[in-house]
């Protein structure tokens, strides 16, 4: 659902495609840096898996950029990934918008919406355990 306020969908508020990009290099960034995630990457490509995350990002934030990867849950399932590796990456986004200084209410809704994918990606309900 698009939800455009006066002040532009979240994909413009956040300075659109050169800003997503931005800010999937450092999440990535931090993602990768962290122990906990790390090994989850061991045999992805980097490279590719950061154009599909930005062309996700772009899309899901009402962005003009169609998303044409796998599903998430094609993308996700069989890995092992629990509720509390997605709510370790949850946070790793919401540093990174908030060392880039990102709106308060952006960063928040942002965070929302990504959180509506937890299911797709853990095959589990809630982001708590
Ligand atoms: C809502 C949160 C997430 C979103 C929106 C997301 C999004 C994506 C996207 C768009 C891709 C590319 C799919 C493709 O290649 O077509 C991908 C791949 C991948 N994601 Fe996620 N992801 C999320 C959470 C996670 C978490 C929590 C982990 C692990 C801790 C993870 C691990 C991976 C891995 C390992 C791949 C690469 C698969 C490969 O090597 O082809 N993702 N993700």
């Amino acid at each position: 659902m698009i939800e455009a306020t006066d002040r532009g969908t979240l994909y413009e508020r956040i300075g659109g495609e050169a800003a997503i990009a931005e800010l999937v290099d450092e999440f990535y960034d931090r993602v990768l840096a962290d122990p906990l995630l790390a090994p989850f990457f061991a045999d992805t490509r980097i490279d590719r898996l950061q154009e599909m995350q930005r062309e996700f990002f772009c899309a899901a934030l009402d962005g003009p950029i169609r998303y044409a990867g796998q599903s998430l849950a094609a993308a996700h399932s069989g890995r092992g990934i629990r509720t509390r590796h997605m709510a370790r990456f949850v946070d790793h986004l919401l540093e990174t918008l908030r060392s880039r200084g990102t709106d308060e209410q952006d960063t928040l809704d942002i965070i929302s919406r990504i959180n509506t994918y937890a299911m797709d990606i853990t095959g589990e309900v809630g982001v708590d355990g």
